[in-house]
């Protein structure tokens, strides 16, 4: 599950396949697909119809991360649509085990996903159920906002977590992620990494991928 993970939302949909082969070329790890409601966050992305588009068009893992309200309601249309990783939102999932579990029942991998505002320590009861934790380095809602350097803090913290308890435990970071902070990023702690607008948005999106993969992966 490590590695580097391209949201498309930044992504031109008018040419969906291409702007995918590209990253994929590039050696990405997976394509990171947000799903939006406009009542969660103040934004409407695209549904399971798409993220099944993009399936058909990669092999590559697919990540989602629903920003939606009821998610309990979609998750199987987005496991059928080709999720192979799911993560929900600590903030409006109220029975979060039984959505994890609902998630883990479909053989994928769980994920929870936290805002920049909410304490780790409201993860520390589903913690040992996870597959991932998700941690929002920018206001979930758009593509290309700037990264918060607070989430430093929270990344040390929930590895620490982690490492203590001997969790099998991943750490994501998502939104505002590039080349210049990448490093300091995976120093913190964190293992998955997005990025949307500083690949999809760059000129040459084949060298941005690769000096995003060369920083993750330099000392
Ligand atoms: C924000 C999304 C992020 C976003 C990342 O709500 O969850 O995945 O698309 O994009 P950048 O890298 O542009 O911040
Ligand atoms: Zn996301």
């Amino acid at each position: 599950m490590k590695g580097l993970y391209t949201s498309v939302l930044s992504a031109d949909f008018s040419k969906l396949e291409s702007e995918i082969k590209l990253v994929e070329s590039a050696g990405v790890n997976g394509i990171h697909c947000d799903i939006m409601d406009g009542h969660f966050v103040p934004n409407i992305s695209y549904g399971a119809m798409v993220v099944s588009a993009i399936n058909k068009i990669t092999d590559l893992p697919l990540d989602v991360h629903l920003m939606i309200d009821n998610c309990d309601l979609f998750i199987k249309d987005f496991v059928n649509a080709g999720a192979d990783y799911i993560s929900v939102h600590i903030e409006n999932n109220i029975h979060l085990h039984r959505t994890v579990s609902l998630i883990k029942s479909y053989n994928i991998k769980a994920g929870v996903a936290i805002n920049p505002s909410t304490p780790i320590t409201h993860l520390i009861e589903i913690l040992p159920f996870l597959d991932f934790v998700l941690i929002m380095s920018v206001n979930p809602g758009f593509g290309g906002q700037k990264f918060i350097s607070t989430t430093l803090e929270k990344i040390k913290c929930i590895r620490k977590l982690i490492k203590q308890n001997k969790y099998n435990c991943h750490i994501e970071v998502d939104g505002g992620i590039d080349a210049s902070n990448i490093k300091t990023v995976r120093k913190a702690g964190a293992d998955m990494f997005v990025a949307g607008a500083s690949i999809y948005r760059a000129e040459d999106k084949i060298k941005a991928t690769e000096l995003i993969l060369k920083e993750i992966n330099s000392k």
